[in-house]
Order: structure tokens, then sequence, then C-alpha cells
């Protein structure tokens, strides 16, 4: 009997690096699934058919985001830009560039779009459940930027999700846009003057220089006016 007690303890230090090994693994696993960008998604920025930027072309070139994205206002769809969009400038400039490839296949040999390839098969980036309901228009025809959604698109050269799109997200503006004396939220950094800077002005904030004259009791005025944005379930499962 001694024998055998003596002989399982040795086998401790055999076995437990094992199980050390085995658990860690697990964690390992739990921690990568349910933190990693991937399963957020917050941070996902998949591999695109052409790198296209928009660090260069929203940021250095000063595109506006409407040039591409041109349903944003009437749509609940923003929509990406058909493969035709970017043929009106690289039909000319870098038309031979390495990068292309798939433009090219745009294009048949008299020039005119192959209707196939109309449009380029771009990667979804954000995207929410199907039994959540979001428009587009109904947030920047009221005032709420891009920025305020998507970051800094201007500085991206390839586009990633910076927020969670999760109900809880949601919902934090929606409570706090109204009543944001009880809640210490600033609306004017939410919803800006339609009338004088552009919803697609990513620089909007207190170093924007029309923001001194929006912030405190103009941009709560305005935000009194809107429609309580919604928190019924219904309003957003339709
Ligand atoms: C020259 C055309 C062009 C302009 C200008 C442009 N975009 Fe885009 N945008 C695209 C294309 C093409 C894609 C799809 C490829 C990608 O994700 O980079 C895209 C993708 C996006 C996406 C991710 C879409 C998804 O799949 O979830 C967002 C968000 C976005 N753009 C916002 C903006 C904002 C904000 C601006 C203005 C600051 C802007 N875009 C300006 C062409 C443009
Ligand atoms: C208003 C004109 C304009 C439009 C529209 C436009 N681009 Fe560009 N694009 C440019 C210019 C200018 C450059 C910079 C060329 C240079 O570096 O000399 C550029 C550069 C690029 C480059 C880098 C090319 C290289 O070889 O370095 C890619 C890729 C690109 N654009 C993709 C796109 C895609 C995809 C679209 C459509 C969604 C698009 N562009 C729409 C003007 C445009
Ligand atoms: C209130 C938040 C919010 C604002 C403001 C906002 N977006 Fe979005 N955007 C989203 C959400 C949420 C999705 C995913 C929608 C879905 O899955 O139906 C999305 C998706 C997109 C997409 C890809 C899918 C689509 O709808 O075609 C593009 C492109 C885009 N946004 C561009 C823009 C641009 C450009 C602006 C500013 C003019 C803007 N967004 C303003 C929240 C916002
Ligand atoms: C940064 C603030 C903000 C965020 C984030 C935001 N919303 Fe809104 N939402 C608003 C404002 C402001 C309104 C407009 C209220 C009004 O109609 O006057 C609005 C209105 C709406 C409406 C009413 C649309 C209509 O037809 O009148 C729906 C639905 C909605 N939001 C869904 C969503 C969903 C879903 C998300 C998250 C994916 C979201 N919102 C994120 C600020 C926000
Ligand atoms: C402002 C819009 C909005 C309102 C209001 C809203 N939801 Fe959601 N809901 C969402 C979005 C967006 C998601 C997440 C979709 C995704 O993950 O892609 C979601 C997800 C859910 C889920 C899935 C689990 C989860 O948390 O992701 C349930 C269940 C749910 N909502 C129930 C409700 C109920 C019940 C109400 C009313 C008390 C409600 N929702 C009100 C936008 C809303």
């Amino acid at each position: 009997m001694a024998q055998i007690f003596t002989r399982r303890t040795n086998m401790i230090p055999v076995i437990a690096p094992v199980i050390v090994a085995i658990v860690g693994g697990m964690l390992t696993f739990v921690v990568w699934f349910w933190f990693s960008p991937k399963h957020t998604d917050v941070g996902y920025k998949p591999r695109q058919p052409i790198p296209y930027s928009h660090a260069l072309h929203a940021g250095d070139m000063g595109m506006d985001c409407r040039y591409c994205h041109n349903n944003v206002e009437r749509s609940a769809y923003a929509g990406v830009p058909p493969t035709n969009t970017c043929l009106n400038c690289h039909n000319l400039v870098k038309a031979n560039s390495p990068k292309f490839r798939w433009l090219r296949q745009a294009k048949n040999e008299d020039g005119s779009i192959n209707i196939d390839a109309e449009s380029t098969p771009w990667k979804r980036i954000h995207k929410i459940a199907d039994y959540a309901y979001f428009d587009h228009s109904a947030h920047v025809t009221r005032g709420v930027g891009c920025v305020s959604c998507h970051g800094r698109v201007d500085k991206m050269v390839e586009v990633k999700q910076v927020e969670p799109l999760s109900m809880g997200w949601c919902l934090d503006c929606h409570r706090n846009v109204k009543h944001y004396e009880d809640r210490g939220f600033d609306p004017a950094l939410v919803v800006r003057p339609l009338d004088r800077v552009e919803v697609t002005d990513m620089t909007w904030g207190p170093d924007h220089p029309e923001f001194k004259n929006w912030s405190g009791k103009a941009a709560n005025a305005y935000a009194d006016k809107l429609d309580p944005p919604i928190v019924q379930c219904s309003g957003c499962h339709r």
C-alpha cells in the first residue's frame, strides 16, 4: 500500500503540467472567443478586394462622404458605391495600378462597364442583427454626424468598427440626448446645427469653431425639440 501511495504521489509532477496546459488552453480559448474583436465586432477590419483608403480620399483629398454614400440622407442604408463611381476618376488616375486588378475586370475591351462587375464585392463591416431596425436618414437629418457612430473614418486607411452597435449602446444615446441635465450628458456633442455644420464634418467637437456658439442652451433647446428618441421595444424590433 505504502508503495502505491508513493508511486501515485510521484505522478503529480508529470500530470500537473498537463492539467495546467489543458485548463490554460481552455481559458485562452474562452477569453479569445469572447473578447476578441471578431466576437464583439469592435475593431473588425476584413481584407477588401481593392485596398481603398478613406484616409486618402475622404481625409487628404477632402471628398465628402456623400459623394460615394449618396443615399445616407434619404434611406435607411448608407450604401457602398458602385464600381462606376470609382471609375469616374480611375479611368484616368492610376488606371494601371496593380491595386486595381478588380477595376480592370469591371471594364469590357471597348471601355464600357462590365455589368457583372458593376459592384465590387466589398466585405461588409458594420452589421446589426436582422431583428433590429436601424435607419441612417432618421439620424443624419436630425444632426447626428457620421463621426458619432463610425469614428474618424477620414483617418482610417482601412475602415474598422469603433463602436459596439449593441442595444445598450443605442439606448445610451437615446435615453440621454434629452433630459441631459439629470445625467450630465452633453447633447451638443451628439447633435450639431445642420444649417452651419455638415453632418459629414468629422471634426465636430469642442475644438470646432462653431462648437462654442452651440453648446449649452442652443444645443439643449434643439435637443428638446426632437421627438424623444425611441426606447420602446417596438421602435427597433418591428
Ligand atoms: C470615394 C468614395 C468614398 C468616399 C468619399 C467615402 N467612402 Fe466610405 N466607403 C467607400 C467604399 C468603397 C467602402 C467599402 C470598402 C471599405 O470598407 O473600405 C466604404 C465603406 C465605408 C464604411 C463601412 C461600411 C461597412 O461595410 O460597414 C463606412 C462606415 C464608411 N465608408 C463611412 C464613410 C464616411 C464617414 C465617409 C466620409 C468621411 C466616407 N465613408 C467617404 C467609399 C467611400
Ligand atoms: C474624385 C476622384 C476619385 C474617386 C471618385 C476615387 N478615387 Fe481613388 N484616387 C484618386 C486619386 C487622386 C488618388 C491618388 C493617386 C496618386 O497617388 O497619385 C487615388 C488613389 C487610389 C488608390 C491607390 C492607387 C495606388 O496605386 O496607389 C486606390 C486603390 C483607389 N484610389 C481606389 C479607389 C476606389 C476603390 C474608388 C471608388 C470607391 C476610388 N478610388 C474613387 C481619386 C479618386
Ligand atoms: C446613429 C449611428 C450612426 C450614424 C450617425 C451613422 N451610421 Fe452608418 N451605420 C450605423 C449602423 C448601426 C450600421 C449598421 C446598419 C445595419 O446593419 O443595418 C451602419 C452602417 C453603415 C454602412 C454600411 C451598411 C449600409 O448601411 O449601407 C455605411 C457605408 C455607413 N454606415 C456610412 C455612414 C455615413 C457615411 C454616415 C454619415 C453620413 C453614417 N454612416 C452615419 C450607425 C450609424
Ligand atoms: C449618438 C446618438 C444615437 C445613437 C448612438 C443611436 N441613435 Fe437612434 N436616434 C438618435 C436621435 C437623435 C434620433 C432622432 C429623434 C427624433 O426623431 O427627433 C434617433 C432616432 C431613432 C429611430 C427613430 C427613427 C424614425 O423613423 O423616426 C430609430 C428606430 C433609432 N433611432 C434606432 C437606433 C438604433 C437601432 C441604434 C443603434 C444601432 C441607434 N438608433 C443609435 C440618436 C442616436
Ligand atoms: C434603440 C433601439 C432598440 C430598442 C428601443 C430596443 N432594442 Fe433590443 N436590440 C437593439 C439592437 C441594435 C440589438 C442588437 C443587435 C445586434 O447584436 O446586432 C438588440 C438586441 C436585443 C436582444 C438580443 C439580445 C441582446 O441583448 O443582444 C433582445 C432579446 C432585445 N434586443 C430585446 C429588446 C426589448 C425587450 C426591448 C424593449 C424593452 C428592446 N430590445 C428595445 C435595439 C433596440
